[in-house]
């Protein structure tokens, strides 16, 4: 079968908030075709790879992409075009390559990693293999994650309205397989809006499809969820736990850490105490972005006080990037880091990030963005990575459930070799 790339188009769709995206169609030369989109973060991090935008104010107030879908018709295409579609390695150089800056600001981490995964998506059909077995060095490793489902939104995700954190999540650590998990997630996220329809609050869903109630603390939703968890029928901790992603650099301004719901302002030592007492009082699992994006030392004095309790994720302070990875963890910066493909642009770059974690016994939990598609890479990416851990919203909307339903056909097709990877996944 001839696995070369033959032709490759591009196209500008939209995203879950009607954001423009970019969307690739590649072709082998076989005839086996394979399509990949690129997400989009709204609390973005500073030092990700450029998201290419075409600043047009007269389109999409600006947001359109016709240059990096431009870039993928003409330069990308160029560089990629007869080179074998299972040499990933060879695939991502060529784009590096072509792009030729450090943080892809030319063609754009938008317009590189569609490229990137519709080269794998292909590969993997050609080769007769599910995209998670494909992907996975080693056949031992594909475990199916705990899905960590965000079930109510806050920051910039719920416009502020709501919460200064900007995600509660619940992790079904205690489920005997992914499919239950996902039921038990799916029941305390109903229970959760009977809850609080019947506190009087508003049952609007933000950006990732959790509730996004105006409550006046950032504490009332840990206590509303817990309400959830036991009301459907589980134990709080031992079954299900809470995933946080307070997305600190979002309310980190001018120095400061200001909670605007509770009118406080606090230093890292004052929010790390206020963790600390989180953790004694709510069954979390892990806090994600505690602290914001440059703060290094806040970061390290938070993982001396709770790393061996939670685990600590680092999202906008490592951007999936190796060279901040390698630096957290000579400076046990966190135990545990995010991992989104787009942020860094391609598909060898973020498995890099993740061998490096893997290597160092850091855990890495894999993300969707707040700006989706349908496309559901992710899915399989987690399962053959080992990671144990997928962030992809809640149980709702039809972009995050895509994710979730991938996992639960992933489970099927792994038959009796199907392992859930449960409470284990969480490092301390
Ligand atoms: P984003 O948020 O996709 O809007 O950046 C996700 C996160 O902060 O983890
Ligand atoms: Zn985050």
């Amino acid at each position: 079968m001839k696995t070369t790339i033959e032709s490759i188009k591009a196209r500008e769709i939209l995203d879950s908030r009607g954001n423009p995206t970019v969307e690739v169609d590649l072709i082998l030369a076989c005839g086996i075709a394979a399509r990949a989109a690129t997400p989009s973060g709204a609390s973005t991090g500073l030092h990700e790879a450029v998201e290419l935008r075409d600043k047009e104010p007269g389109r999409y107030k600006g947001k359109g992409v016709q240059n990096a879908v431009r870039a993928v018709n003409t330069e990308l295409a160029g560089a990629v075009i007869n080179l074998d579609a299972t040499d990933q390695g060879a695939i991502d150089r060529a784009l590096l390559k072509a792009d030729g800056t450090p943080n892809k600001e030319r063609c754009g981490a938008n317009a590189i990693l569609a490229v990137s995964i519709a080269a794998a998506r292909a590969a993997a059909t050609a080769r007769g293999e599910p995209l998670w077995r494909y992907l996975a060095v080693d056949p031992s490793t594909p475990v199916l994650p705990v899905p960590c489902m965000n079930i109510l939104n806050g920051g910039v995700h719920a416009n502020w309205q709501g919460p200064d954190f900007q995600e509660y999540m619940i992790a079904p650590v205690g489920a005997p397989c992914f499919a239950e998990a996902l039921r038990w997630g799916a029941e305390v996220y109903h229970t959760l809006r009977s809850i609080l329809k019947a506190r009087g609050y508003a049952v609007g869903v933000g950006d990732e499809g959790g509730f996004a109630p105006a409550v006046p603390t950032n504490t009332e939703p840990l206590d509303l969820i817990v309400a959830a968890i036991e009301e459907a029928g589980y134990a709080p901790g031992r079954e299900v736990g809470i995933a946080l992603d307070p997305a600190s650099s979002g309310f980190f301004v001018e120095g400061i850490y200001r909670l605007r719901t509770e009118k406080t302002v606090l230093d890292s030592t004052g929010l790390i105490e206020r963790y600390r007492e989180l953790v004694d009082a709510y069954p979390i699992v892990s806090i994600e972005d505690g602290l914001a994006e440059d703060d290094w030392e806040g970061w390290q004095r938070l993982t001396a006080s709770l790393g061996d309790r939670v685990e600590l994720i680092g999202d906008d302070i490592f951007v999936t990037n190796v060279e901040r990875i390698g630096r957290g963890i000579a400076e046990r910066t966190a135990n545990s880091v995010l991992i989104k493909p787009n942020q860094i642009g391609t598909v060898t770059e973020t498995i890099a990030a993740v061998e490096l974690a893997r290597r160092h016994g850091w855990g890495a939990m894999v993300s969707h963005r707040s700006g989706e598609t349908v496309d559901s890479f992710i899915a399989d990416f987690t399962v053959a990575m080992g990671t144990g851990k997928l962030k992809t919203g809640a149980p709702a909307r039809g972009e995050r459930v895509e994710k979730y339903n991938q996992l639960l056909r992933i489970e099927e097709e792994m038959g009796s070799m199907a392992r859930y990877a449960g409470r284990a996944a969480f490092v301390r």
